[in-house]
């Protein structure tokens, strides 16, 4: 594994890649890698040769009260578990050489990122949506892998490309989650042992709507009922939002008719996590899958 740090550099190796017509596969990443990343670079593999993973904690989507001080940085081991995964490149720009002084432009993606997650955390998807762009634009991958467990992160980004008329296919891999039902992120190292326990929460929320929708109950309203009940039952969470939303355009649903996900946010201790599980038409019925 070759690692990069200038955006020269990787401009070169993409622009060869290209030059050949190799499927380049690309994992955008902010490190403290886990298997929820492993299982992008797998999926990569799979499809694309080369594969370039970059890691760039991207300050322009924390917001000043956020994590970006104490987010984990075990750089040397995810370059390690890079190398041991076989990715090909590993791009590690310092900030410096992404936003040097004077950068001035931002691409933002209207309406899909003021909702929800970008209701809580306003400017969040605006330095999401510009990181990911000049990424792209560096890069050049044919193909890029996201995680559903960002659902509204992925969504945005695919309004991005379509809208910019990328080159880019848009992959969206499932969730990854620890036995428990814990959606894997990089943020779990902050929940104390108590909160890791109180964290499933989120999960059991959504595994109770999977049961109430094979239960044949499709009414969203009454649906959040049920989620709500597992989370607010749960001490030490405090629910931030819990939604139905169509999967395309993210609007709230009155009922299930179509293709929706279940969003929720919430604080566990003073940590903040999201999940989701998606809701899909299936025979007769819907299958949600967490
Ligand atoms: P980060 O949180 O490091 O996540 C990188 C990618 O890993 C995202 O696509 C995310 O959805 C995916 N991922 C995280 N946890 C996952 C899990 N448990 N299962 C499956 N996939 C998972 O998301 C970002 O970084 C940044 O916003 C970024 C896109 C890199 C822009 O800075």
């Amino acid at each position: 594994m070759e690692a990069i740090h200038t955006v020269a550099w990787m401009k070169q190796v993409t622009r060869q890649a290209r030059a050949e017509d190799r499927l380049l596969g690309f994992i955008p990443t902010m490190g403290a890698l886990h298997e929820g990343h492993y299982s992008l670079v797998r999926q990569a593999q799979q499809q694309c040769s080369p594969v370039v993973v970059s890691i760039f904690l991207n300050p322009k989507q924390f917001a000043p009260t956020e994590d970006l001080k104490r987010y984990p940085r075990p750089f040397e081991a995810d370059r390690a578990a890079l190398e041991k995964l076989g990715v090909d490149y590993l791009f590690a720009p310092p900030v410096e050489e992404m936003y040097p002084k004077g950068f001035s432009t931002a691409v933002f993606v209207e309406g899909l990122s003021d909702r929800l997650e970008g209701r809580t955390r306003p400017g969040h998807f605006r330095g999401v949506t510009t990181v990911v762009m000049k990424l792209f634009e560096i890069v050049q991958p044919r193909f890029a892998y996201f995680g559903r467990k960002d659902a509204q992160q992925v969504r945005i980004i695919q309004q991005m490309a379509a809208d910019l008329d990328l080159d880019t296919q848009v992959v969206v891999s499932p969730i990854v989650r620890e036995a428990n039902g814990l959606a894997l992120s990089s943020r779990n190292v902050y929940l104390k042992d108590g909160d890791r326990q109180a964290a499933t929460a989120l999960y059991r929320s959504l595994e109770a709507v999977r049961r109430e929708i094979a239960a044949g109950e499709l009414d969203a309203a009454r649906l959040i009922v049920a989620l709500r009940k597992v989370l607010d039952a749960q001490p030490g969470v405090t629910a931030d939002y819990a939604e139905i939303v169509d999967a395309r355009t993210f609007d709230p649903v009155t009922a299930i008719r179509r293709k929706c996900l279940v969003l929720i946010a919430a604080f566990v201790g003073g940590t903040r996590l999201i999940d989701n599980a998606l809701v899909e038409p299936e025979g007769e019925g819907f299958r949600v899958t967490l």
